[in-house]
């Protein structure tokens, strides 16, 4: 399929709406995205004619629900080019699936003296759950320094790597500064001392092809709201290998084999990992978002994005108080910024009055926003439904907040 803008824009009805009698401009989708109608739909039919409990029951509803619900695992399986269905496991988002992660190596591989790496553009979510793995285990972190560009040091990470090395956990995509790290070379590097990669994808899935296969990752998180898809659905994959010797994160129904009032077995993965009644109508909303996505053509989305970052980059570089925080050679999506003398907060507030949706603030990267000296930034975040006669807006919205400063 072509890259019809006229036409994706109309697949999502958010955006037809006004805010503040202007045209909405949402440019947070960094935080989160919006959803067409094909995604609500499903929801909805799903709803008003199949739902029944997953696994569970032997009625038809109950058995045509679980047919949806492994279909759509198999389906994201296939975006990511997993080599097997049992390698994905349906999460809350990326953060339930790092923590699952965080917390089945504390519980079985993590010690006192291991080290883990992680690198200094992680969100809260790919930071606190190895915090806390070091305060229960007595293992260390490590942390990969950033460039003035914001981009890793690749010598400082090569020093970081040994044998005392159990993790090595980085964001694919960064949220705050849109930064793409060289992850396939990052995790070819980690392999040569057996140290096994987790790929924090939520902000890559959506902007660029991700293949499992080809990275060579042992593990990816990624949520669906940031793909279109609804919030509190997400997945993780992680290789057969690594996902069969791991013990279970949470426990109770449909996570077992057999059990006595004394002890239990589990079940084979993916469910080993999924206890509980899962949000399966978002895992069905999910695949059926990842569909969306595919039809399109994420080569596609990746050049259209990639035009508009770069567009709205060069227009914002014109605007001379305003510094552009994050200048990677290779980026996606975000665009991160400052304006002398306003606060990002004020800032936001003023592009809110005019129509324009942004994230001010630290983006839940609080250590970088250290690192970097400032309190935060203004962040554009862009998708597949954004035009460049939005970052236009955005200039102007910009330039007239400057001058109600000045
Ligand atoms: N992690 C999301 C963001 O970057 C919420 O805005």
């Amino acid at each position: 399929m072509s890259f019809d803008i006229d036409k994706i824009r109309a697949d999502f009805p958010i955006l037809q709406q006004t805010v503040y009698g202007k045209p909405l401009v949402y440019l947070d989708n960094g935080a989160t995205t919006q959803k067409p109608n094909i995604v609500i739909d499903r929801i909805s039919d799903f709803y008003r004619t199949t739902n029944a409990n997953v696994h569970r029951g032997v009625h038809f509803l109950s058995d045509k629900s679980t047919q949806e619900y492994e279909s759509s695992r198999d389906f994201v399986a296939q975006f990511l080019n997993a080599s097997s269905s049992k390698e994905i496991i349906f999460t809350k988002g990326a953060t339930d699936s790092i923590n699952l992660i965080a917390d089945a190596f504390t519980q079985s591989i993590l010690k006192k003296g291991d080290q883990i790496i992680v690198s200094a553009l992680e969100h809260h979510a790919n930071l606190v759950p190895w915090q806390i793995a070091c305060q229960k285990t007595g293992a260390e972190l490590k942390i990969i320094p950033i460039n003035e560009k914001g981009e890793l040091i690749q010598s400082e990470f090569e020093n970081l790597l040994s044998d005392k090395v159990k993790i090595f956990s980085i964001a694919h995509v960064s949220n705050s500064l849109g930064t793409i790290n060289p992850v396939k070379e990052m995790i070819a590097k980690a392999h040569q001392f057996n140290i096994p990669v987790l790929l924090d994808a939520s902000q890559s899935v959506q902007h660029i092809e991700v293949d499992v296969q080809d990275l060579d990752c042992e593990f990816l998180a990624f949520s669906g709201h940031k793909i279109y898809a609804p919030t509190g659905i997400g997945a993780l994959y992680g290789k057969t290998e690594w996902l069969e010797k791991l013990p279970p994160y949470q426990s109770g129904g449909d996570m077992i084999d057999q059990v006595s009032y004394i002890s239990s077995t589990y079940a084979e993965i993916p469910l080993k990992f999924e206890a509980g009644t899962n949000n399966y109508v978002g895992a069905i909303a999910l695949a059926e978002a990842l569909k969306y996505v595919q039809n399109i053509g994420l080569k596609n989305i990746a050049n259209y994005e990639s035009e508009l970052l770069n567009y709205a980059t060069q227009k914002l570089n014109e605007i001379e108080a305003l510094k552009i925080i994050g200048t990677a050679d290779k980026k996606a999506s975000a665009l991160s910024f400052i304006i002398d003398k306003i606060h990002n907060y004020d800032l936001g507030m003023i592009l809110d009055k005019m129509g324009i949706a942004v994230r001010t603030g630290h983006h839940c990267t609080q250590p970088l926003m250290n690192k970097l000296g400032i309190n935060g930034t203004v962040r554009a975040s862009f998708a597949i439904y954004n035009t460049k006669e939005e970052v236009d807006k955005l200039t102007n919205a910009l330039l007239k907040a400057q001058q109600m400063f000045s």
